[in-house]
Formats: structure tokens, sequence, C-alpha cells
């Protein structure tokens, strides 16, 4: 059970605690406090940004490595474990002596920042949609719920879209919507030409149409699995929520649109890159940076990710070389 206060008497937001960690809302900003040297140290973000980054490292089940909430405030999945840190990845922060870092059991951090989530996410309000699909209605008094926006399930198809019993939302006219940003789309399906007597296990689809669907921002789905080769596409408007720290090499293929990248050394947070992707464009995202994309139309973007079991480890052990290729 998470440790929760009353619901405040003006606000009506209940307030958290997670090891010495403290969280609490008000109508615009959600304020963090932690121990440090002989006091106790605060730090404030606004609410909508806050959300948004909770939903996607509570959905994503901490992702891979670090998952900054901002410059400040995050969590680095030890995958069984996860530490949540304040100050800890900021320079300022690190080098004065008032960062703090807490590990918890990953069962027990999932369960206070579900009860958050569901507590401070108002009715009207998507954490995942774009902001101007999903308006203002997360700053105020408490005011209802949206535990469908929050408690979103990964779609799982029982068969590559397109093939019949699917089970897919989005891979024709009776699931989601083409988004407005996408209403240029190509609906055609590609034609498949089989050989005689392999009709049944040929196939192919339209990506495109089928990311023109997508209901969410900044969500990586996986459509594409080989091995440990995962092929994530996702599709981008506004701001990624997180600034996500790498703990493995990865590889972003710009499929329209554009997208502007913030990459910043990991352990730091100084500046490294600024990468403008143009669609075509192939970026590998090396294995020591944190990144934040910034997108102004809804963008189609592949993200490559490598999933084999205990990478992580070879690449802090500096046996792997955080770059993918050596110039
Ligand atoms: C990433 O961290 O690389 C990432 C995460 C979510 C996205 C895109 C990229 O939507
Ligand atoms: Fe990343």
């Amino acid at each position: 059970m998470p440790n929760a206060s009353e619901p405040h008497p003006t606000t009506g937001y209940t307030s958290f605690e997670l090891g010495r960690f403290s969280f609490s809302r008000d109508e615009y900003f959600v304020t963090v406090s932690w121990p440090a040297r002989e006091t106790q140290l605060s730090h404030t973000m606004p609410v909508d940004a806050f959300l948004r980054a909770l939903v996607r490292d509570v959905a994503w089940g901490f992702f891979y490595g670090w998952v900054n909430f901002d410059t400040v405030l995050g969590t680095r999945n030890r995958y069984g474990r996860v530490e949540l840190y304040a100050g800890r990845y900021d320079d300022s922060y690190h080098r004065a002596g008032l960062d703090y870092v807490e590990s918890f059991d990953t069962p027990q951090i999932l369960d206070t920042f579900q009860a958050m989530l569901a507590d401070w996410t108002n009715a009207g309000f998507d954490p995942f949609a774009a902001p101007a699909e999903t308006g203002t209605s997360v700053f105020g008094k408490k005011h209802g719920t949206n535990r469908a926006a929050i408690e979103r399930q990964r779609e799982v198809c029982k068969r590559m879209p397109g093939l019949p019993g699917d089970a897919c939302l989005r891979s024709d006219e009776s699931g989601y919507p083409v988004n407005r940003a996408f209403a240029d789309v190509d609906q055609t399906e590609p034609e498949v030409h089989a050989e005689p007597g392999f009709e049944h296990e040929v196939h192919a689809f339209n990506l495109f149409k089928y990311l023109s669907r997508s209901d969410v921002t900044w969500n990586p789905s996986v459509v594409s699995v080989c091995r440990n080769s995962l092929f994530c596409p996702t599709t981008e408007e506004h701001i990624l929520p997180v600034i996500h720290g790498n703990d493995r090499v990865e590889w972003f293929i710009q499929l329209s649109d554009q997208i502007t990248w913030q990459v910043s050394d990991k352990e730091t947070g100084r500046p490294r890159a600024r990468v403008i992707m143009k669609p075509g464009d192939v970026a590998a995202m090396p294995a020591d940076i944190r990144h934040q994309g910034f997108s102004p139309k809804r963008a189609m973007l592949l993200v490559w990710e490598n999933a084999t079991p205990g990478l992580a480890d070879r690449y802090d052990a500096g046996e792997l070389s955080p770059y993918p290729i050596a110039l």
C-alpha cells in the first residue's frame, strides 16, 4: 500500500511518501522533496510535464536505463529494482553533495507511482495525448479521474496486422481514426502476388497507414521481433516527456516530418549534440547519452532497440563501446 496522506483540504489532492522522498501536487505544480546533508531540499515541476513523464515510466516498466522527468528528478531501471534520484545526474547538485538516491523493489515504486498518477490525473486529461489534443484540464483543483487514459494496456495483435483474426485495432476502419496530422497518408495496402500454394504464408501491410491511426504520442510499440531485435515505431508530437538516458545503443529512422533531438552527457547533462532528423535520416544514439526530442508537427519515427539480455551490464562495465561505429 502506498504511503498516502488525506486529501488536501483546499485542492483535494493526496500527497505521497516513498522512502525518504515526498511528493505533493497543487493546482499547477508538483513538489518533490528529499533529505540532503542536514536539511530537506525540494524541487518543483509543472504538473502536466510531471504526469506525462510519470505515465510513461509506469507504462514502460521503467524502460531501458534512465528516465529523467527533467534535469533533476528521475528513475534508473536496475531490472528488478529501481533507483529513484533527485539531483544525482545534475552536475551542480551532485558536486555539492545535495543529491539523493534511494533504491526500491520494482513493485513498491510502481505501486506508489500508479497511485500518484490515478489521484493527480483529472477528468479530461490524457497524459499520452499531444497537448493540443487534451487541453488544460490537468490544472486546477481535483476534479474527477481518467482511469481509461492511464491504465491503457499495450494492444497485443494475435497475428501480423492485416491477417485474418489479427485482433489489431489499427488495421482497418473499425479501429482508431486517422490522426488529423496524417490526413494525407495513403491508406491503401500493398499488393501481394504469392506463388501458388504460398498465399497463406506471405503477407505485407502498410505501416504508414497503421501509424497514421496511432492514438498516442511518444509511446513506441513493438511491431516486429527478430530474436532480440525490436522495431518500435511511434508517432511524435510536441516534446518527448522524458529525457531518456540510454543504457545501450539505439537507432532512430525518421519515417516522416522532422524531429530535433537535444543530446546531452548522461552523467552530467552537459550538451553534446543537436540532431535535426528529416525523413529518411538514420541516427545511432550512443549508450552514454541522454536525449529529448522536439516535434513541431506529428511525425513518424522508427526506434530500433536491442533487447539482448545483460546488455546494460556490459556497457556499464566498459566491455562494449558506447558507440556502434568506431571512426
Ligand atoms: C527514446 O528514448 O529513445 C524514445 C522514447 C520514446 C519515444 C521515442 C524515443 O517515443
Ligand atoms: Fe532513448
